[in-house]
């Protein structure tokens, strides 16, 4: 596939730096080579000597000597050698992607980084770009600087209605608009709705994007946190002809502060996406990937497996709690659906509109703070009746009187509508 059509202007404008190829080339050639060719400064001047670390199944390891050293020196821009190497195995084993052989990888500082840099290589000025809506706020600050046309994809319970996704690119190919060149979406415990997209519309959409010639980025963090019977199939597992930008976070299975993802997506979009990071962050921090690459050297993939299986115990012992307590402080109030992944519950308000007013008009008084709906929306200017409430972090004591306070502030603005609509004389 010819990646050049897809490229903004910028990116296709990016050229390496000499400096971060040169530090490529260092890590790469024998031992014997001498490089005086590199700014590094010289590790004997750091003051750390020791890193030590304990695991939660009471395995440790210790970075120290050349090690040590390695961990907090500048690295070539696509990531630390070894994790590169065991991602890559990660990856293998974990999607058994098509034409693996035409892929590459490289390390972000988090899906956040992977999300913005992924997009500037593919949308410039003007782009339309399909989302699922509602949609991971952090992509539409991406996108709108860029002034993108937002392609609204509604959803259902199950994510992105696929006959609608169908409707709307056959009505723009019809009346001759630019069609998107990519589609955003988070089809395993959706943020904001906690949907899993099932298979047979992953593979609808991954149809679409054949037929339509699109990429798919798939921003999928919350990939091994889902509690449906059966493990999601990612959209790389199905991609057999390079169109799937697939992104990683290690933010919500190992640590949100190491500031570490990663992108598996074919080797001349990786490519584009190293020499952005050249001009920006130069690589994701070293110290973080080290950390990442002893604990799955130590823990090997059955370990790390069993890792994410407690992990999706935990949040859905979670899930299950708060919606047991939504049932009970929201009945008559609000409607919702049970996550089936993810972090998060969305709430529909009945009777209120908009609740972006609701939570920043009453949120601090009632003492409860919600994300009020059209954060999420394609067109935040519409009013919204929805609520995000995570319920990740919470203690249970918390959920409950978090919820308790929500009923009321709800039946606060209930009241204050209803009055208004009397003065009004609609009533
Ligand atoms: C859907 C989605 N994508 C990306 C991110 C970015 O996370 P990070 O940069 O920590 O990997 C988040 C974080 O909440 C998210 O929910």
């Amino acid at each position: 596939m010819d990646y050049s059509q897809f490229k903004t202007e910028v990116s296709k404008r990016r050229r390496t730096a000499p400096t971060r190829e040169l530090t490529k080339i260092a890590y790469s050639a024998p031992m014997e080579l001498i490089s005086l060719a590199e700014g590094m400064p010289n590790e004997e001047t750091f003051p750390f000597t020791e890193i030590s670390l304990k695991l939660i199944d009471g395995s440790s390891f210790t970075l120290e000597g050349e090690e040590l050293g390695a961990a907090l020196q500048y690295i070539p821009s696509q990531g630390y050698p070894p994790l590169l190497q065991a991602l890559r195995e990660l990856q293998r084993k974990n999607h058994a992607p098509p034409l693996w052989e035409s892929r590459d990888i490289v390390v972000v500082s988090g899906g956040q980084d992977g999300l913005s840099k992924a997009l500037e290589a593919i949308v410039g000025p003007g782009d339309p770009v399909l989302v699922q809506d509602p949609f991971y706020t952090g992509t539409e600050v991406v996108l709108s600087p860029h002034k993108a046309e937002l392609i609204p994809v509604a959803q259902d319970a199950f994510g992105v209605d696929t006959a609608l996704l169908r409707e709307i690119l056959k009505g723009r190919r019809a009346a001759g608009k630019k069609m998107p060149k990519i589609m955003y979406i988070n089809p395993t415990g959706a943020n904001p709705t906690g949907s899993v997209l099932p298979l047979e519309r992953r593979k609808d959409i991954y149809r679409l994007a054949c037929e339509y010639n699109f990429l798919i980025l798939d921003d999928d963090p919350y990939h091994y946190m889902y509690f449906t019977d059966e493990a999601p199939k990612s959209f790389l597992s199905l991609d057999t002809e390079g169109r799937v930008i697939r992104l990683d976070s290690f933010s919500k299975i190992l640590s949100s502060g190491l500031r570490l993802g990663f992108i598996t997506a074919a080797a001349p979009l990786v490519a584009s996406i190293e020499v952005h990071m050249q001009s920006s962050h130069l690589h994701a921090p070293t110290i973080s990937q080290v950390i990442v690459y002893n604990l799955l050297k130590i823990w090997g993939h059955d370990r790390l497996m069993e890792h994410f299986r407690r992990i999706r115990v935990f949040y859905k012992k979670r899930r299950d709690v708060i919606s047991a307590l939504a049932k009970k402080h929201l009945h008559g109030l609000a409607d919702f659906t049970i996550p089936s992944g993810g972090f998060f519950l969305w709430i529909k308000v009945r009777g209120v509109k908009d609740t972006w007013r609701m939570v920043m008009q009453r949120g601090v008084t009632h003492g409860v703070l919600l994300v009020p709906g059209a954060a999420f929306m394609a067109d935040p200017s519409q009013p919204c009746n929805a609520i995000r409430a995570s319920f990740a972090k919470a203690s249970y004591e918390d959920m409950n009187s978090a919820l308790e306070r929500f009923a009321k502030m709800i039946r606060a603005e209930l009241s204050t509508i209803s009055n208004n609509n009397i003065e009004n004389g609609e009533v």
